[in-house]
């Protein structure tokens, strides 16, 4: 499914960027191949729109803000949040015409993150209890761009069987090439999926998991949010609670902007979040090489026999089995790479 071609994606929530980002001036970000701006207004809430001025195209990102408003770096005209151009500083006693204007965005900030909606979203964007509850802290642990699908990355996220092989220099044990336990669960916004697999765990991490056994058997409460957001729920027997959100904003149909937080219940003192971080970064590299190294296009009708699948891919094809009746359901037919050939 080439990303860009299907307007139905426009329609759902994505994290973009930490808000952070914005405290020294608007900042360009590409979604779904729509360039757009974003900036920060007086009262600290993100504002965004297209990146391009209607006076001569220039990219309003290269300007910077006033008060509430963006200002292009070219000439000096001013939009405001809805987009409509309120001053144009070489006009004395001329009315703005009325067409003057960009295409402004749905933007809010949750979770520490700035996130747009290209057009009215389908769902609400999630919320979870772990946040703005005293026994979590919340994590920011990367943001950065990776070139590859966002399927691909949503399904590997749920892909047990993988671990073996990709993350066999961390946690993967290379006899386990599947999962003990598989069991998936429709939902309305996608799906819940919970799995046990034997998993090694090294010195590194056990801190982490609170427990200093070499092996351990991981059980996992993940839940895919259509179309590109995943929340994997992990209990350690320690009763250490570590919940990680992981968010596939695509970029265009090569790359995604991958955006990911965790919550703990314990504290920096029994285990600091830099060093959460660098496990589970080290955990994302491996996956990383791999997903960078297939094709970004992941095709969602498998009745065409494009790729070949085995039983523990079922997470997969069941993202795919939603993103084609999401498509199909609002009249769009799938658009493929050119770099599906039989
Ligand atoms: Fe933006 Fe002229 S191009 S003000
Ligand atoms: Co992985």
């Amino acid at each position: 499914m080439l990303v860009t071609q299907h307007p139905v994606l426009r329609r759902f929530w994505y994290a973009v960027m930490p808000i952070k980002k914005l405290d020294d001036g608007p900042k360009p970000f590409t979604l779904l191949g729509e360039h757009i701006v974003l900036w920060k207004m007086s009262d600290g809430t993100p504002a965004a729109a297209r990146d391009r001025c209607c006076h001569r195209t220039a990219r309003l990102s290269k300007g910077y803000v006033e008060g509430d408003n963006i200002v292009c770096g070219y000439h000096g005209w001013q939009y405001d949040c809805t987009g409509a151009c309120v001053k144009i500083p070489q006009f004395t006693s001329e009315k703005i015409p009325s067409g003057a204007r960009v295409d402004a965005y749905r933007c809010q900030e949750k979770f520490g993150y700035v996130w747009v909606a290209l057009e009215e979203p389908l769902l609400p964007l999630i919320d979870t209890p772990e946040e703005g509850d005293p026994a979590y802290r919340r994590i920011h642990q990367f943001d950065e761009e990776w070139k590859t699908g966002a399927l691909r990355l949503m399904e590997n996220s749920f892909d047990t069987a993988h671990f073996a092989f990709v993350h066999k220099g961390t946690f993967g044990q290379n006899n386990q090439p599947k999962p003990e336990f598989f069991e998936i669960r429709e939902t309305d916004y996608g799906f819940e999926a919970e799995a046990i697999v034997p998993i090694n765990n090294p010195p590194e991490s056990h801190r982490i998991t609170g427990s200093t056994s070499p092996t351990t058997k991981r059980h996992f409460h993940n839940q895919w949010h259509m179309p590109f957001f995943r929340r994997l729920g992990l209990v350690y027997p320690s009763g250490i609670h570590h919940t990680i959100f992981t968010c596939a904003t695509p970029i265009d149909d090569g790359r995604i902007q991958i955006i990911q937080w965790l919550y703990r219940n314990d504290t920096e003192e029994q285990c600091p979040a830099a060093l959460l971080n660098e496990w589970d970064i080290k955990v994302v590299a491996e996956d990383k090489v791999i997903l960078e190294s297939v094709d970004p296009d992941a095709p969602c009708d498998v009745s065409l026999l494009l790729e070949q699948h085995m039983p523990s891919d079922r997470p997969g094809l069941l993202m795919r089995k939603r993103l084609l009746a999401l498509l199909r359901e609002h009249g769009e037919k799938e658009t493929l790479s050119v770099t599906h050939t039989r």
